[in-house]
């Protein structure tokens, strides 16, 4: 068990975002950069002795390089058993699965998600624990400030191990489990909807398919679980072979990024259901010939539709929104008499409530959807939800949403996002609008009353933790909103996230376009903002 103890100096900003550190690879390639965090990370568990790991990511540059770095640190803290996905691939929802599946103490994911890789990409590195979700901030506020005061790390003098074929090997008295990266996650799939059904789906003439894997880790998964176990047309999958620069692309399945499944889904040879998934697996877009659903309407139509799929047909505890999520679940909740939650930005933050079984289903506007069978959000299983619904109704993906406004209203949406402001720009809006948060109160703009406004503190109802602020909340009488946060993973300046939503129940204006329907809310939000004035931007970078 030959280890080195090497000495080291603290870096000042390894401080965990929204989803783990997410840095460019060239800062990440810095001498005992990765190391200290990972020494911070077993600092901050403990006693790591006799302790059990899964090791995986989403395949981008400097994954294999990090995993043969976190084997070796490992081995010389004392773990005993780590599994790693074969080649180093996990997707986030597999990495999930398979913590839960084989109980171990917890889990390294690598992945930067949707953000570019390559050498002049982002890398990242985020740890999970035995329930199989992200750290919680107690944990990640830990990492953080052993981190600071970090002085020394310990690493195995053994080689690297060979990741490419699967089987059990050992590393410095560690035990490493080579296992496939897709199986355990397939098999969990098959468990939770109706397999049979989505395969007559599948093979009807008047059925077609297409999912964009965006040459990330989705493809081996949607090619096992659509083309193989489901019989979907070969070719259905899309940009399947995962490339450690996901091709130069931006994997990040919206409207803007998705550019090829999205010319295709709107175009006269468009098929009749379309989703892409992004970097690591857990991120989803729905859409259906010439028709966007959004991830907020998306949440409310799967709790709405959950009785047709065989792991929730018994009824769901309850439904969890992040945020600056849409209120359309809400209304969902409200009529299966069942409890909606409201936490910050973060899939972590569902993590209790999903333990505590107050919530089945989840979802964020930022195009995450999942529910207990993992602590992660989960791309393919959100297509599969779909796919079943499609399935056991027999309609269109548009017919399916339009009838849900008709019965609960529609919650028009849309989030405007300015990216890489210089950060004492971003900062000076967002203190602008602080400063006016004590008088907005009752203020009446075009019509308009601000029924409250607060920058969002959340209580957790199981741990009693409190996460303040969240993001700013202006709301109106009626139930329209507008949110302003900054987002917590980017990697260059400050990214400006603005949400504004407002809901119609006049049935002749449910298919009103979203921009148009908005655009009062969106001049006002500019304004309270003072966005252009600060920013000098007039226009958003990404309209989702
Ligand atoms: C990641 C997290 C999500 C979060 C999203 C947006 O994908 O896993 O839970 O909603 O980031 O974060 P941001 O801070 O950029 O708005
Ligand atoms: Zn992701």
């Amino acid at each position: 068990m030959a280890h080195t103890t090497v000495t080291t100096t603290a870096f000042t900003d390894q401080k965990p975002g929204t989803s783990g550190l997410r840095k460019k690879v060239t800062v990440f390639q810095q001498a005992n950069y990765l190391e200290n965090f990972v020494q911070a990370t077993f600092n901050a568990i403990g006693d790591c002795v006799g302790k059990s790991l899964v090791i995986g990511g989403d395949g981008r540059f400097y994954n294999q390089t990090a995993i043969q770095i976190i084997l070796k640190m490992a081995a010389a803290n004392g773990f005993s058993q780590v599994w790693v996905g074969q080649n180093g691939i996990l997707s986030t929802p597999a990495a999930s699965c398979v913590i839960r599946k084989y109980q171990a103490f917890g889990g390294i994911i690598l992945s930067a998600s949707h953000n570019p890789a390559g050498q002049d990409g982002d890398f990242g590195i985020k740890f999970n624990t035995s329930n199989g979700g992200p750290a919680p901030e107690s944990i990640t506020e830990a990492i953080f400030e052993n981190s600071l005061t970090i002085k020394d790390y310990k690493i195995s003098n053994d080689a690297d191990i060979a990741l490419d074929e699967i089987g059990s090997k050992e590393l410095s008295g560690m035990t490493i489990d080579i296992i496939d990266s897709v199986s355990d996650y397939a098999d969990l799939m098959e468990t939770i909807f109706d397999f049979n059904q989505i395969q007559d789906l599948l093979a009807k003439d008047s059925f077609s398919m297409r999912f964009d894997a965006m040459h990330a880790v989705t493809g081996p998964y949607a090619k096992e679980i659509l083309e193989n176990r489901l019989g979907a047309e070969k070719g259905t999958v899309i940009n399947g072979i995962p490339l450690p620069d996901f091709a130069k692309g931006h994997p990040d399945p919206n409207l803007t990024y998705a550019e090829e499944l999205v010319a295709e889904m709107f175009s006269d040879h468009a098929p009749v259901f379309g989703a892409a998934s992004d970097g690591d697996g857990d991120r989803n877009m729905i859409l259906g010939a010439n028709f966007f659903v959004t991830p907020s309407d998306s949440l409310a139509i799967l709790a709405a539709n959950a009785d047709l799929v065989p792991a929730y047909k018994d009824g769901l505890s309850g439904i969890a929104r992040s945020m600056p999520t849409s209120q359309a679940a809400d209304r969902v909740a409200e009529k299966l008499g069942i409890e909606a939650h409201e936490t910050p930005t973060g899939w972590k933050f569902f993590g209790n409530l999903l333990d505590a079984d107050r919530a089945t289903l989840c979802g964020e506007e930022s195009f995450g959807t999942g529910s207990n069978h993992i602590r992660e959000k989960d791309g393919l299983w959100a297509v599969l939800f779909w796919l079943n619904i499609l399935a056991a109704r027999s309609q269109s993906v548009a017919d399916i949403v339009s009838q849900h406004w008709q019965t609960f209203g529609r919650n028009f949406y849309t989030r405007h996002d300015y990216e890489a402001i210089p950060n004492a720009e971003a900062e000076q809006v967002m203190q602008h609008l602080e400063d006016q948060l004590p008088t907005l109160t009752g203020k009446t703009f075009n019509g308009r009353t601000v029924s409250y406004a607060d920058n969002f503190s959340y209580h957790d109802p199981i741990d009693n933790s409190v996460s303040s602020q969240q993001g700013i909340r202006i709301g109106f009488d009626g139930g329209d909103r507008i949110v302003y946060r900054l987002s917590g993973t980017g990697t260059e300046g400050a990214t400006l996230r603005v949400y504004i939503e407002s809901y119609e129940d006049d049935k002749a204006k449910l298919l009103d376009d979203t921009q148009q329907t908005l655009a009062d809310l969106i001049e006002l939000a500019d304004s309270l903002a003072k966005i252009v004035d600060f920013t000098g931007r007039t226009t958003p970078t990404v309209i989702t």
